[in-house]
């Protein structure tokens, strides 16, 4: 009896907390009415079986409960009953899916007149492309992808030349307009959504996803990544702004071309050659053999590399420099250093991503290597340093977990943390300057500021990357200084 009372009350409460419970959809603010109807559908066709299935347990507890001296009729098969559950079974399963199918044919069959959007993924943040002038998308690879090209684009093709890049993760859209999303991801799996718009797909490495819609509703909404994609994932998020067709066309003449970037960031930067380096390492493998950090390896490690003299294992010596990397890396068998195994596979490289492997490498190098980097490069403004400093905290995708506006996230916030002093999960103190930034973003977990968990990937930036990365953080002190200042003053 109170079994079967207990199981009346569960779908009595399920039924009323749906219908009272505050948590309902936003109103759409697109043409994607028809996922909400199918949505209700399958809500109602799954409500009617639990409620049905829940009721027949309660009825079934009640009338055929144990009773002294009855007994259970032998029954081995029910035809007729079978039959019957096997047709309810299948029309109710083709009731839900049906409408799902057609409605999805319709979320992928995209109009004529619609225009592009491509949306570009990445731990964690979002990037956008519209098409330009010639209304076309020019092609990308993922490998142009470097800090100057975070989107890929083939810098040969004509019709990417004009196309718009959102470096941000702030999108407009015209009001009523047709578009057709395009979905790429530069890493791992990660989905768009867009919940007002109904609209949501996941974005697979390697593959371009699409589905189109029409905003309906002038008005700010969320983006949000829907697939786990690392510890920043909850950070992964975005805004779409549907604007009038004036306010959107201003929008868009104000963000700058593929060519206008390529323009600004022309200045051949050892970084871009530095990132081509690590994109290849990352590509071969070379890190699976090869330490950049010192540490004992298969092969020799990379760190203070570049510029020693090593002992062959055929007896003889060599300085380590440009020829001897190159020629290692196409003969790696042919003048071994001592004391390793003879296991490496010879790669066919061309003479660019030969260089790129050396400046890496070279980056690595000794104290002397690393003095000559910076002082090469401090001619430069105190201003271009900060600025590509914040290039390479998106690139790196700190910004995931670091704000710069003071706000919290999974790592201590760049507002006013130079010069901070900061607590320790031991319990010791430290004032945040060049030295604890250095030590922390080479080895992030040995010593972690309380309250953070011990999360942040190893990032293995260059010297001259590294001074541009502080300089960043150090132009985020004042701003924090104000505030503190403004709050004492209360
Ligand atoms: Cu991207 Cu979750």
């Amino acid at each position: 009896m109170a079994t079967a009372i207990i199981l009346i009350l569960i779908v009595v409460a399920s039924v009323l907390f749906n219908i009272l419970a505050p948590w309902h959809a936003t109103p759409a603010a697109s043409n994607w009415g028809s996922i909400d109807t199918t949505q209700f559908i399958t809500l109602i066709m799954s409500g009617i079986f639990f409620i049905a299935v829940t009721v027949f347990m309660a009825v079934a507890v009640m009338r055929y409960r144990h009773k002294e001296g009855a007994k259970a009729a032998y029954q081995p098969g029910n035809k007729k009953l079978e039959v019957w559950l096997i047709i309810v079974t299948s029309v109710g399963i083709a009731l839900m899916l049906a409408p799902g199918l057609v409605v999805y044919s319709d979320f992928v069959r995209v109009p004529k007149k619609a225009y592009e959007l491509e949306v570009v993924a990445q731990q964690w943040q979002w990037a956008f492309r519209f098409p330009g002038q010639d209304g076309k998308l020019g092609r990308s690879d993922i490998k142009f992808v470097d800090s100057t090209n975070p989107f890929g684009l083939d810098p040969k093709d004509p019709a990417g030349q004009d196309d718009v890049l959102v470096l941000n993760s702030e999108v407009h859209l015209p009001l009523n307009q047709p578009v057709k999303v395009l979905l790429r991801s530069k890493d791992v799996l990660h989905d768009f959504d867009v919940p007002q718009m109904r609209g949501k797909m996941d974005m697979v490495p390697g593959m371009v996803s699409y589905f189109w819609f029409t905003p309906t509703k002038t008005g700010k909404y969320e983006i949000i990544c829907a697939e786990y994609c690392g510890v920043g994932h909850y950070n992964m998020r975005g805004h779409m702004i549907v604007d009038e067709q004036d306010a959107f066309d201003q929008w868009l003449s104000s963000q700058p071309t593929f060519a206008q970037t390529v323009a600004t960031a022309a200045k051949p930067s050892r970084d871009s050659v530095l990132e081509k380096g690590r994109l290849l390492v990352e590509k071969l493998g070379c890190g699976a053999c090869h330490s950049q950090d010192g540490s004992a390896s298969l092969g020799p490690g990379w760190k203070g590399l570049y510029g020693r003299t090593e002992q062959l294992a055929d007896g003889s010596s060599v300085l380590v420099d440009e020829a001897y990397l190159k020629a290692a890396i196409l003969d790696p068998k042919a003048r071994r250093v001592q004391g390793y195994p003879p296991v490496m596979v010879a790669y066919t490289l061309n003479e660019d991503e030969l260089g790129a492997l050396v400046a890496l490498i070279k980056s690595l190098g000794t104290a002397r290597q690393g003095d000559e980097l910076s002082t090469g490069e401090a001619s430069g403004s105190g201003d271009d340093l900060v600025a590509q400093g914040q290039r390479l905290a998106k690139s790196f995708g700190c910004l995931a977990c670091h704000s710069v506006d003071g706000s919290k996230g999974v790592g201590p916030s760049w507002q006013g943390l130079y010069g901070k002093t900061e607590t320790f999960a031991d319990g010791t103190t430290i004032k945040v300057d060049e030295g604890y930034i250095k030590e922390t973003v080479l080895k992030p977990n040995t010593r972690i500021i309380k309250g953070y968990a011990p999360v942040m990937p190893t990032f293995a930036p260059s010297d001259q990357e590294l001074n541009a990365l502080i300089a960043f953080i150090k132009s985020k002190a004042n701003a924090g200084a104000d505030a503190s200042k403004a709050e004492l003053g209360k």
